[in-house]
């Protein structure tokens, strides 16, 4: 069953479904989504979207937030861009029947850390759910836009499918779609499209724990690498300061995540012992961007051989506690923590990528026809790490802006048809999953233990070499085997996990979210670079 459309949309997050929304004025749209089209990480999202909507805060303070957050590396046009389209898309998602927290008749915004002013349009605590929930029924209501649940990109089509075009040189490749699985049926298929917007999400589940969703394993930046488009800054991986600690863990399920807005209402971290502790560490104690504050609890962690550390409401009214975090005061209650009266054991968990595939202002990659949004993307707004609630904002922003740039250029774009069937021949199905499934907590529990908050020359090269010989395990049995799920995801944190290691080395300094003990400070240079990596062979 080939597809053949003007727009793919790969991913049903909030940086899919907007664009998908803004593309169907225009043109027809396929949107594929792996799993059902709810399960992203947006619909995990809790504290909000970072914008300007009071004219007590300024664009210049969000904008210089950003760039202080970001540690030097941050793209300043993009920013620039971001901080002021962001309130014009907020006001869409609003139109679109989004639903914000309002006080008194305007929107409440709240305060998270690294923001000098309260600017955090939300939901209650959860935002991210409300937004998906907008954007699914606005979608639904739009008959050109054709939902596939279930469906699994696989690989970019580009001229290295086709044989007679695979020595045309990088610069001059296109994406005309993907392969993509039925994975209720194990059917592969073709889809070709004009263009293909990536909106795939992060890559979490790489590491042992983590807040995101099982769908989060770094698809979108494997298919894009594997295809030639240039990756960047794939070492600044966020880990969020305060996960909800749990002693037995379910390993199937992400970590709860306490919300940042937490620490902006007033929340303190204590150590085991009840002690406050930020201000050894940064001024701005408690809300100190996100990479100061998960090394302080590290720091803490290692320093004492704790479990966890504390973060404490108490002394907060119950009421506004409920009022505010409706959901995160009812998981707690679930799990034997009534936050009003008992302080929350918290530790730091893999949350974020600020890299990913590198785009212009408009998110076009470096593939022509290919776009990337939201997480997948790396626009250079983050830098070396991410400002709280900038990510959904981004999504936004730059999903708008691709979708004007294709309206633009979709006349000039084709689909070639001479690109071939998916090729199965020759390969057996797989007696062996639970093979997979060692593999995949072996590369969980290596990036957790050498490539996390705090890295060294020796980890790093221990990781590499172990993720190497998981890389070359998991090619052989790709070619040989009927692909599946589990496997596809297999090759795909593989291949991340590879890229993070390898961005990693290659930066020798410490630098917002990567720090390592064998070069603890930054380098002193005027315009620090970003780490690059293309494939250059594909
Ligand atoms: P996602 O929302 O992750 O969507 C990706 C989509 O792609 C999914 O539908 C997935 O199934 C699909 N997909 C992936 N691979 C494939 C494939 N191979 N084939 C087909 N489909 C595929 N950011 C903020 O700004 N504010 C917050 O308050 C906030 N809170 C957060 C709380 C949590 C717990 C988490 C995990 C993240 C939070 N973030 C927050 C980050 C933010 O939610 C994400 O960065 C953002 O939602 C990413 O949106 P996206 O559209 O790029 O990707
Ligand atoms: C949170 O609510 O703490 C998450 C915000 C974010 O990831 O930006």
């Amino acid at each position: 069953m080939n597809i053949k459309t003007d727009v793919l949309v790969v991913g049903s997050g909030i940086a899919g479904l907007f664009a998908a929304l803004k593309v169907s004025e225009f043109a027809d749209v396929v949107l594929i989504t792996k799993k059902d089209k709810t399960e992203s990480n947006t619909n995990y999202a809790q504290g909000g979207i970072a914008s300007v909507m009071d004219p007590s805060d300024s664009f210049d303070r969000h904008i210089n937030d950003t760039l202080i957050a970001g540690a030097g590396l941050c793209n300043k046009k993009a920013v620039e861009i971001l901080v002021k389209e962001g309130p014009d898309r907020i006001r869409d998602l609003i139109s679109i029947g989004a639903e914000f927290t309002k006080k008194n008749g305007k929107l409440d915004l709240a305060r998270e850390g690294g923001h000098s002013m309260h600017r955090i349009v939300h939901a209650a605590d959860l935002t991210g759910a409300e937004v998906e929930r907008a954007l699914i029924a606005a979608v639904n209501e739009k008959k050109n836009i054709q939902v596939i649940e279930n469906c699994l990109a696989i690989d970019l089509l580009t001229e290295h499918n086709v044989q007679q075009l695979k020595d045309q040189p990088l610069q001059n490749r296109h994406c005309w779609g993907v392969y993509a699985i039925d994975v209720t049926k194990n059917e592969v298929f073709k889809i070709t499209s004009k263009v293909t917007i990536l909106a795939t999400g992060g890559v979490g589940q790489i590491y042992l724990h983590t807040t995101n969703p099982n769908i989060a394993t770094g698809d979108g930046f494997a298919m894009a690498y594997r295809a030639g488009a240039r990756i960047g800054n794939m070492e600044f991986i966020q880990f969020h300061p305060t996960s909800l600690y749990e002693s037995k863990p379910d390993p199937n399920k992400p970590s709860f995540l306490i919300s940042e807005a937490v620490r902006g209402f007033g929340g303190i971290l204590r150590t085991s012992a009840g002690e406050p502790f930020m201000e050894k560490y940064d001024q701005r104690k408690e809300l100190a961007p996100r990479d100061i504050v998960a090394r302080a609890i590290d720091n803490e962690l290692k320093k004492r051989g704790d479990e966890f550390v504390y973060l404490d409401v108490t002394h907060k009214k119950k009421e506004d506690i409920q009022e505010h975090f409706p959901n995160i005061y009812k998981k707690c209650l679930e799990a034997g923590i009534d936050i009003s009266k008992d302080y929350i054991p918290v530790v730091p968990a893999a949350h974020y990528a600020c890299g990913g595939v590198v785009v212009d202002v408009n998110a076009q990659s470096s593939l022509i026809g290919l776009y990337a949004c939201g997480e997948v993307s790396m626009t250079g707004i983050h830098g070396a790490n991410r400002l709280a609630s900038n990510s959904l904002l981004e999504a936004l922003v730059f999903s708008y802006r691709a979708v004007n740039d294709i309206k633009k250029n979709l006349g000039s774009l084709s689909t070639p048809d001479h690109i071939p069937e998916w090729n199965e021949e020759g390969t057996l199905t797989a007696d062996e999953h639970i093979l997979i499934t060692h593999s995949i907590n072996e590369v969980k529990q290596i990036m957790w233990n050498y490539v996390g908050i705090v890295r060294s020359n020796l980890r790093l090269e221990r990781a590499a070499t172990r993720i190497h010989a998981i890389y070359t395990e998991t090619e052989n049995l790709y070619k040989k085997t009927k692909v599946f799920e589990d496997l596809l995801e297999l090759r795909d944190i593989v291949a991340c996990s590879h890229m993070i290691i390898k961005s990693a080395q290659q930066r020798k300094e410490s630098r917002g979210l990567h720090y390592t003990l064998d070069y603890p400070s930054a380098n002193s240079m005027e315009e620090p670079e970003d780490t690059i990596l293309q494939n250059v062979h594909p």
